[in-house]
Formats: structure tokens, sequence, C-alpha cells
């Protein structure tokens, strides 16, 4: 098979329709079955909800509140749930992270380990890398991502020398708030990664102009952060009674509500909303059960929300 259709064929079952529908999950693991999305380099499915580390998990060396983000780790994977983020910028939120692991056990926790590279040196990198994983408690992990672009020229070649050497899965890049969406954009365009992170909500929705359909076109995964606006988009619509479209695809809440737009846009892989709550966690997993809302509903979802 040649290469363009080989590549046009993982395109077109990345976004098959068959890809929002609940799949089923492994055997041993009593959760629901979660809609996922393909990551288009590799085909590998993901729940469409994951979960950030921001603050939320930076609690210090405090046991009882190490042991509270290892519940909200239980309930989220309980939920199905597989990809967590983090990054070295994030405080303790990595040797939080591998507390929690270490707690549940891999058969309960099968992540997708999701980390970041940021320092300027590309020197550096890799002793950070060592750190990072250290910290988690995993053998290697899925994806490593260079945080907001910083040193990417010098990072990104290592990175990808790491998954060639099948000591790391997948590669990508970050950014968020709409910053060096030009500059995002032209590494997408040159260099060969799977993943890109950005901000996407039901108010800030720039990436829809350029990025989503250019990770469409080459095929890479969009991880979403930010879906609440750290949290102030809740805030604000929680004051509004919720309209009555939101029953038709089963949300129970705004939280939800919000999850469904970002997911439902057809080049989003994974949305990556962070908690300190076992209740949020599990609402948050809820957007993954149920319909997707279709590009119409999509449409009146904005326009209501921008419209309060
Ligand atoms: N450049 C980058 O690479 C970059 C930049 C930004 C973010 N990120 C990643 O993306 C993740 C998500 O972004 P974010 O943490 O900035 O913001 P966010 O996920 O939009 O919002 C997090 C806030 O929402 C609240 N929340 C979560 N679920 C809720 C629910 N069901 N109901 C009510 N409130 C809820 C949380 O409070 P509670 O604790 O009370 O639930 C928390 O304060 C980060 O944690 C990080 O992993 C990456």
């Amino acid at each position: 098979m040649d290469l363009h259709r080989r590549s046009m064929l993982k395109r077109i079952s990345a976004l098959a329709p068959a890809a929002l529908f609940p799949t089923a999950v492994p055997a041993q693991r009593a959760a629901p079955a979660l809609a996922t999305r393909q990551i288009p380099s590799s085909g590998e499915a993901l729940p469409v909800v994951g979960l950030g580390s921001w603050i939320t998990f930076n609690v210090g060396n405090d046991r009882a509140a190490r042991d509270a983000c290892a519940e909200v780790m239980r309930a989220f994977f309980a939920a199905g749930g597989r990809m967590i983020d983090s990054s070295p910028m994030y405080g303790s939120s990595q040797p939080v992270i591998g507390h929690g692991l270490a707690k549940l056990g891999s058969a309960a926790a099968p992540v997708f380990s999701a980390e970041k590279v940021w320092v300027g040196s590309g020197e550096r990198g890799p002793a950070q890398i060592e750190e990072s994983r250290r910290h988690w408690g995993v053998p290697r992990f899925d994806l490593l991502q260079v945080h907001n672009l910083l040193g990417w020229e010098e990072h990104l070649p290592a990175l990808l020398a790491m998954k060639a050497a099948g000591r790391l899965r997948y590669v990508g890049i970050t950014t968020s708030e709409g910053r060096r969406h030009r500059d995002i954009e032209a590494v997408m365009h040159s260099q060969p990664i799977d993943f890109v992170q950005l901000s996407y909500n039901l108010l800030d929705r720039e990436a829809e102009q350029r990025l989503l359909p250019l990770a469409q076109e080459r095929g890479i995964a969009v991880i979403v952060n930010r879906p609440f606006r750290e949290g102030a988009l809740l805030r604000d619509l929680q004051r509004h009674p919720l309209p009555a479209w939101a029953a038709q695809i089963g949300c129970d809440g705004w939280a939800q509500v919000a999850l469904k737009f970002v997911v439902s846009h057809p080049a989003v892989a994974c949305a990556i909303p962070a908690t300190s709550s076992v209740a949020h966690v599990r609402q948050n997993m809820g957007a993954a059960l149920g319909p997707i809302p279709d590009a119409a509903l999509r449409r009146r979802m904005a326009e209501h929300v921008q419209a309060l």
C-alpha cells in the first residue's frame, strides 16, 4: 500500500463515526464503556476524557492530601480513564501521581502517562525526563510533550530518537491560552509529532480556525487543556439554568456540557480537566458516556453560552 493511501486510511479510521461511540474495554476492568478516539499515528484508542494535574495535585508532602489525590485517581480509573497529564512545572504533582499509581497498583491504574519536558537547554532534557520518570514510577512514558514549546528545536530530535529506540511511545508539543499558535502551526507542519496540546473550550475557540483542521489534515492527535478555563467557566455557567438540549445529550450539569462540546470536535482526541474532587472526576468522566453532540448542536451550544 503506498504511503499516501495508508495515511489517508489512518485518517479516515481515526475520524470514523464508530470511534465516537463506546467501545469494549478489557474484560478485567469493571468500568463503563467510554467514548474513545484513535490516535491517528498508531490507531490506539483512548477515552476522550483524561485528567490534568496542574494545581489540583500540587499538594506537597502531606500524606492525607496525597491520599486524597490517590482517591481522585482511583475514581478516574474506575470510571475507565487512562490519560493523566503532568509537567515538571507542576510542583509536587509528579510525585503525587507516583504515590497514587503505587497505591492503586498497575491492574487498577492502567495509566496512559502524558508528561512534559520543560527546560530551556536541550542538554538538561534527559536528566529532567529521568527525574520525572522516577517520580511517576513508570518504566517509560507513553507521551512526552515539549511544554509551551520551550527549547523545542533541541528537545524534539531527542524525543523522536527516544521514540525510535522504543523508550517512548509518542511525541508532542503544548501551548495554552492561545499563545504562540503560529509557532505551533509551523511545528505541526514540519515535524513528525503524534500529539499537540492546546486550550479549547466553549468560549476560547480560536483553535477551530487553523490548528484543529491542521491536526486532522496532518494526522496529529489533539489534547485539550483548560476545558473549564481553570474552573472560571463553570463558576460562571453555574449561575444559569441548564438548557433543555443538555438532556438530549445525557448531560447532568454544566461540566458535562462543557466537556461534551470539547470532545465532540472531530479533531480532539482527549480533554484533560483537572480536579481535586472525587465527585467532580466522576461527573467529568460521565461526559464520555452517552450521545455526542453533532455539528448543529455544537453550534447551538456555543451560541447559547456566548449569549449568557
Ligand atoms: N501549556 C500546557 O501544557 C498546559 C497549560 C494549561 C493546562 N495544562 C494541563 O491541562 C490541565 C487542565 O487545565 P487547568 O487545570 O488549567 O484547568 P481546567 O481543567 O479547565 O479547570 C480546572 C478547575 O476546574 C474545576 N473543576 C473540575 N471539574 C469540575 C466539575 N465537575 N465541577 C466544578 N468544577 C470542576 C477544578 O476544581 P475542583 O478541584 O474543585 O474540581 C479546577 O479548579 C492542567 O491541569 C494541565 O495538566 C497544560
